[in-house]
């Protein structure tokens, strides 16, 4: 099942395809987590989206296609997938469309002003990549993962103006890409304005009623 998750930044997008990841078994890869992977590692790649990332503005089309189509060849997409931040511009929805058709497509929708709560207290595992948030989903022990001990950190685009600025390209970006899956009679929207326990359950009978009409579940 080749699944596409999204919606503004921080709509939740990386919190639900954990979910979704562990209920199907199917890999969730994220282009931003990929990305700052390479910042983080001083790769040729991480230096190239550096500048990109550190200003919520979009790494060039022809990077981000060639990383998601290496990844995707990886063994462990052959059952599926879900891809949470690509595509992001046209021309990568119809690259996508050429090389790995998604089956299904969530749209997420959510008010500005959740948003900007949700990206402001989010805390990221510097190891791990786990997402947590301040208030909504606390770690057990502040500022240390749950999953493996490792210190969490703020991402430096959850800083009050980048965040304007992301949420804005998002505005100028985005609808042509809705029309797009609407136009294939792939997207789904899913209201994500609720606290992520409501949010994951809905997200997961989404798709098993996808699956179901498929005859796959
Ligand atoms: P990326 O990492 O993809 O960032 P994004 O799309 O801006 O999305 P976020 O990760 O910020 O948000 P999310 O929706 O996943 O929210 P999350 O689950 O963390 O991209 C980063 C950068 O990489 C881009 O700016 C660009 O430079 C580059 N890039 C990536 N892909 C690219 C592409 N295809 N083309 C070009 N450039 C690309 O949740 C947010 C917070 O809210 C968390 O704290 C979470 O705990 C909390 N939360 C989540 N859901 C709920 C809920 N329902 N209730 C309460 N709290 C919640």
């Amino acid at each position: 099942m080749k699944l596409v998750f999204i919606g503004p930044p921080g709509v939740g997008k990386g919190t639900y395809a954990q979910a979704v990841s562990q209920r199907f078994q199917i890999p969730h890869i994220s282009t931003g987590d990929i990305f700052r992977e390479e910042v983080k590692r001083g790769s040729e790649l991480g230096r190239k989206v550096q500048y990109y990332l550190e200003r919520g503005l979009l790494v060039p089309d022809e990077i981000v296609v060639e990383v998601v189509k290496a990844r995707l060849s990886q063994d462990d997409c052959r059952r599926g997938f879900i891809l949470d931040g690509f595509p992001r511009t046209l021309a990568q929805a119809e690259a996508l469309e050429g090389f790995a058709p998604p089956d299904l497509v969530l749209n997420f929708v959510a008010d500005d002003s959740v948003i900007v709560e949700r990206l402001s207290g989010r805390r990221v595992c510097s190891k791990c990549g786990a997402i947590y948030h301040v208030k909504y989903m606390p770690p057990r022990f502040p500022g240390t993962c749950d999953k493996c001990g490792a210190p969490l950190v703020v991402r430096k685009d959850d800083r009050p103006e980048v965040i304007a600025e992301r949420l804005a390209l998002y505005r100028e970006q985005f609808s042509p890409i809705i029309s797009y899956y609407e136009r294939r009679g792939k997207l789904v929207t899913i209201s994500a304005n609720a606290q992520a326990p409501e949010v994951i359950p809905v997200v997961i009978s989404t798709i098993e009623r996808f699956l179901r009409g498929r005859g796959q579940l």
